[in-house]
């Protein structure tokens, strides 16, 4: 059995949980997470999920208290975190209704709270941040897409931006000369705390709207169109990783 923490994103109150549940009100050393954490047992599993921007959707990407979050699921002794993310789709393959596993990632946000060492006191510490996603984890998660039947692409790189507004379609052609396939405004510095606290981690992306510039529809009625699609593909293809774990 593994305690498997679980980050909804945006879309998380469509998350179809499981009933029995036990809430959490945790506190940490870094304040309040965005929401009690919910447990329940799955596939044999204990899961822990914690609703990234707040119960409400009222936490903006770059205040979400980011150190609070992965330390609460740390404290409950999870194994392993598995991030759900809704992002735009910059590469061909990353049409929305398609989920992406991402096995990199570039960080272009500025002035969060991003780091567990921020004290003179410890020694310093460089987190080697080489491969941001555990390879083995995703893997599966990816096999668990196939056995399903679920639209995947497997690998590519998310460029995190800054938020809360989306990008200009010129920046979009920067993130992609870069090599990203993907854009959301999440996963870091939530990626790299969790491996300051040697958690490996992986993210189901689901991809929600075209990119700024690479479609003639409205981002905000694609992302309304998508989203629900994306939390129940993200909620079948995890419950099949549960069964395979
Ligand atoms: N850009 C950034 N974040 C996002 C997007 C996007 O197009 N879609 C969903 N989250």
């Amino acid at each position: 059995m593994s305690v498997v923490g679980l980050i909804g994103g945006s879309g998380a109150a469509l998350y179809p949980a499981a009933s029995k549940i036990q809430a959490h009100n945790a506190k940490t050393l870094w304040g309040q997470p965005s929401a009690p954490v919910k447990c329940w047992t799955q596939q044999g599993h204990e899961l822990c999920f914690l609703s990234r921007h707040g119960e409400n959707h009222v936490i903006p990407p770059h205040r979400i208290n980011y150190r609070a979050n992965i330390q609460a699921l740390a404290d409950m002794g999870v194994d392993f975190i598995i991030a759900m993310n809704a992002v735009g789709g910059i590469a061909k393959s990353a049409k929305p209704g398609v989920l992406v596993i991402p096995d990199q990632l570039i960080d272009y946000t500025w002035g969060r709270f991003h780091t567990y060492f921020d004290s003179h006191k410890d020694k310093v510490n460089f987190t080697d941040f080489t491969r941001p996603y555990d390879g083995k984890l995703s893997k599966l998660l990816v096999n668990a897409a196939h056995t399903e039947k679920l639209p995947v692409v497997a690998g590519g790189t998310y460029a995190v931006t800054q938020g809360p507004r989306l990008e200009t379609a010129a920046e979009i052609d920067r993130l992609e000369r870069d090599g990203c396939t993907i854009v959301g405004m999440t996963a870091m510095p939530e990626a790299a705390l969790a491996s300051e606290l040697s958690l490996p981690y992986i993210s189901c992306s689901s991809v929600v709207n075209y990119a700024a510039g690479r479609s003639d529809a409205a981002i905000h009625s694609e992302i309304e169109a998508f989203l629900k699609l994306g939390v129940q593909h993200s909620a079948q293809l995890i419950n099949r990783f549960l069964q395979d774990l």
